[in-house]
């Protein structure tokens, strides 16, 4: 199969990435500022992309990984957030749509306000922030497509080139044990999940043509506090970095959060009841294990 995914310099971009290499699809993945030694330079907005020309390569299926993702950097830059999320994806749908290719679009929990997660697909959406807008105005855009798979992800942890994710921080700053106070939000929540295993549910949606709106979620269910607490556990004789709970109305975010937050995976486990996912503690484990 031909895949292309837009973003593959990001966390589940990368993971999509090795997964679909190491089974032997043939796929070329993008980055926009970050560029790796395996992917190339790709603008959904620009009309020139040098190495990349979609109607040559003739992708069967397209991952969208591609979005603003700083969610108090959206709120403060609307316009640049309206690019980069939506108009991205516009330009996304329109070439799928002409050209009769499956488009694959990762969203978000975000597109709910947060009073009654964790939830299911066909729950009501209400985004209480500018890139929970903005996702859903591009989920809207890619459903007007005859082929497309949606797949909602919240919190997504994992080996990452940048370090950038909150669990993955968290260990190497444990494994670092410098001083540190962290303010960590007790309210916020979610159900995080490891980026691996988002790319081995999109490979098995994408193999059986999957269409819709699919949560791929763990059974870990945690606030950032919580999270937390569970990384220190590993690291008992620190005591150099100290977590506090807080409430996330004292945290003065510019975005609003939702706050009982998070997707439950009953969809794609009812398809795919022999899917083994694995959780928050064999990361931490194997991360300790190899010291990465
Ligand atoms: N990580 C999470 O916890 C989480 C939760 C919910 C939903 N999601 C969604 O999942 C998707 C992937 O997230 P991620 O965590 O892998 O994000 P990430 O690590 O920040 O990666 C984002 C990727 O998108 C690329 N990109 C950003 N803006 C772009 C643009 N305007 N045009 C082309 N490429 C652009 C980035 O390229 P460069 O870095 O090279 O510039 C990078 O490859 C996003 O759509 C995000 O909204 C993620």
């Amino acid at each position: 199969m031909k895949i292309i995914i837009i973003g593959a310099s990001g966390l589940v971009g990368s993971h999509c990435m090795d997964l679909f290499e190491s089974v032997g699809e043939e796929v070329v993945g993008t980055h926009l500022n970050f560029a790796t030694e395996r992917t190339i330079y790709f603008n959904p907005l620009s009309n020139s992309n040098g190495n990349l020309d979609l109607d040559q390569f003739k992708p069967e299926v397209i991952i969208h990984c591609a979005a603003l993702t700083n969610v108090d950097y959206c709120e403060n830059n609307v316009l640049e957030s309206e690019r980069a999320t939506v108009l991205s994806t516009k330009k996304l749908v329109n070439y799928c749509k002409k050209n009769g290719v499956k488009l694959v679009y990762i969203s978000t929990d975000y597109v709910f306000d947060g009073n009654m997660g964790p939830y299911t697909e066909d729950a009501a959406t209400n985004p209480i922030n500018i890139y929970g807008q903005h996702k859903l105005k591009a989920e809207l855009l890619v459903k007007t497509l005859n082929n497309y798979l949606i797949a909602r992800i919240t919190n997504v942890y994992g080996e990452e080139v940048r370090s950038k994710n909150f669990v993955l921080r968290l260990i190497k700053l444990f494994q670092n044990n410098e001083e540190t106070e962290l303010n960590l939000p007790a309210d916020q929540f979610a159900t995080p999940v490891y980026a691996g295993d988002v790319a081995r549910m999109l490979y098995k949606l994408i193999l059986d043509n999957k269409n819709g709106i699919y949560n791929l979620s763990s059974s870990d269910y945690y606030t950032r506090y919580s999270l937390a607490k569970r990384v220190k556990s590993y690291f008992p004789d620190n005591e150099k970095i100290v977590l506090k709970s807080v409430l996330t109305n004292k945290l003065n975010q510019p975005a609003r959060r939702p706050l009982n937050g998070g997707l439950l995976n009953i969809k794609f486990l009812n398809e795919y009841n022999d899917f083994k996912l694995s959780n928050v503690d064999d990361f931490i484990s194997k991360m300790i294990k190899y010291e990465l």
